[in-house]
């Protein structure tokens, strides 16, 4: 898809289909007035005849526009003027693309991103605009031997902007929507890929592409005489019981001169099947997505690439799959850290925290500003907060309230738990330094206790997405996040140097 950004009155557009918000009830917004006024009130009689009330969801197409130059006109219901909010945009925003593919139109300009929403301006709703857009035209059907056909010969949408001056912003917003989006894109596709695709080789050869098609990029992948060499027992522990070598891929963004790198630490377990401590087989096919973490740090190196960001990001992802086998780590064996120390392993299926405890004592040579995990790590997350937020926890408050921040600014959100040290207890072990799972109680906490010790000489931040990663049931899929949070928390970043 092309997005663009114009300027100019709706009445005066050229164009195959010309996209207005109408919100509830019956009211016109700008834009539509103006097309009403030009078209001898057709809009205005149009909804006095009850066709539209303007809630949210709803959509109208005119396949004929009286004395206008565009061939369509498409409404968008908006609901309450009052109450249209961030959220509210990206779903008109959704409705829009849907009622587009349908509609035969091969271009559009839409005059919803000229709404008001609530405390946000023209460049974010052109940015926001963007990444919905690019959200809701997602396939993934690289695997399937014949394409969804549905004709859908849309090429371009463009985001109108009031006057030729605010162009240049609106130009600027774009390019940064369209870089995110492709972060998220890349992010949904990589999750997405069945796990006898997505292994760790090709989680690296990924990240090597990267490299190949970004200058400021480049890689380097661990293998496993480098990881026993560096004395990784714990991510090594995970990988005995797979015929898949494990990966340590480091993918370093320099953009940032001799400012201290931010790491991000990404847990790329391309299958989970529990281990010895085996799942049950329900949905067991979803713990394909349990490499989302790594997915979600190759997407934000995508998008901060593309943006060209002022910062110095490095991306490690500790990868390999967790499998039951005659060589696979079992119930009770004690294991030694890179960091040296022991672990009694009490349940093989708590393997995340295994991986990246290894790769958080990696971090330490980088002496990195900041580092941050993003992990599909506990179901207990799920219990916790559901799908709609991410968990964050983190040993240092400022860098917690960043992330906060970065995801309301994004839509992407986080909500902090609190990793107090009452819960460290719940790690204690008789026979080695401590065991990587506490009882049933508050396990997505547990889980951060865990690995904070293996964060004590840097600040740190961990995001469990495990409720957020992925949709199940009929819209299965990935959901690219938190690639709008990474990326907008380092944006931020870049506009602090
Ligand atoms: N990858 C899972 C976490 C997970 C489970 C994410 C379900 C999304 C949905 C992780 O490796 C895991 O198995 N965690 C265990 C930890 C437990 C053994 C302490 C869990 O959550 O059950
Ligand atoms: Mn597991
Ligand atoms: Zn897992």
């Amino acid at each position: 898809m092309e997005f663009t950004v114009k300027s100019g009155t709706p009445d005066k557009q050229r164009s195959a289909c010309v996209v207005v918000g109408i919100f509830e009830s019956r009211r016109l917004s700008a834009a539509a007035a103006q097309l009403d006024s030009a078209g001898g009130g057709f809009l205005t009689a149009l909804l006095r005849r009850g066709d539209m009330d303007g809630r949210a969801g709803q959509a109208l197409l005119l396949t004929h526009a009286p004395d206008l130059p565009c061939e369509r006109v498409l409404l968008i219901g908006c609901g309450r003027e009052r109450e249209f909010d961030d959220r509210a945009y990206r779903q008109a925003v959704t409705t829009m693309v849907q009622k587009l593919g349908e509609s035969g139109a091969k271009d559009a300009v839409s005059y919803l991103s000229d709404l008001d929403v609530k405390g946000r301006d023209l460049a974010w709703r052109i940015r926001e605009g963007v990444i919905a857009a690019s959200g809701a035209l997602y396939r993934f059907e690289q695997l399937k031997s014949k394409k969804d056909e549905r004709p859908r010969p849309l090429k371009r949408i463009s985001f109108a902007v009031a006057d030729k001056k605010s162009a240049a912003a609106g130009e600027e917003a774009l390019r940064a929507g369209q870089a995110i989006a492709a972060g998220v894109a890349l992010a949904r596709d990589l999750g997405n890929l069945p796990g006898n695709i997505c292994t760790p080789t090709y989680l690296a050869e990924q990240a090597q592409a990267l490299a190949g098609e970004f200058e400021s990029i480049t890689t380097e992948v661990l293998s496993r005489p480098q990881m026993e060499e560096l004395g990784m027992g714990a991510l090594l522990a995970v990988a005995r019981g797979s015929r898949q070598e494990p990966k340590l891929i480091v993918t370093r963004y320099a953009g940032g001169g001799d400012r201290k790198p931010i790491v991000l630490v990404g847990k790329g377990i391309t299958f989970d099947s529990g281990g010895i401590s085996i799942k049950p087989a329900q949905a067991m096919d979803e713990m394909k997505y349990d490499m989302c973490g790594a997915a979600s740090v190759l997407g934000t190196m995508r998008a901060i690439a593309e943006l060209g960001l002022p910062l110095n990001v490095i991306g490690v992802v500790p990868s390999c799959e967790n499998l039951p086998d005659g060589a696979a780590t079992k119930p009770g064996d004690i294991i030694t850290s890179m960091s040296g120390q022991t672990i009694e392993v009490l349940n093989t299926d708590a393997e995340g925290r295994l991986i990246l405890c290894d790769a958080l004592t990696y971090s330490e040579r980088f002496e990195p500003d900041a580092v941050i995990d993003i992990a599909t790590l506990t179901g207990a997350c799920v219990i916790a907060l559901g799908h709609a937020v991410h968990g964050l926890m983190g040993n240092h408050n400022p860098l917690i309230a960043e992330l906060l921040a970065a995801g309301k600014a994004s839509g992407d959100r986080a909500w902090e738990l609190p990793l107090l040290d009452d819960y460290q207890d719940a790690l204690k072990s008789n026979f080695a330094d401590m065991a990587n799972v506490g009882d049933r109680a508050a396990g997505a906490i547990t889980a951060a206790c865990f690995l904070s010790r293996f964060t004590g000489k840097f600040r740190w931040a961990h995001l469990d997405i495990a409720g957020t990663a992925w949709k199940a049931g009929k819209e299965k899929g990935a959901t690219g996040r938190p690639v709008p949070l990474l990326t907008q928390f380092l944006l931020n970043r870049a506009a602090k140097a």
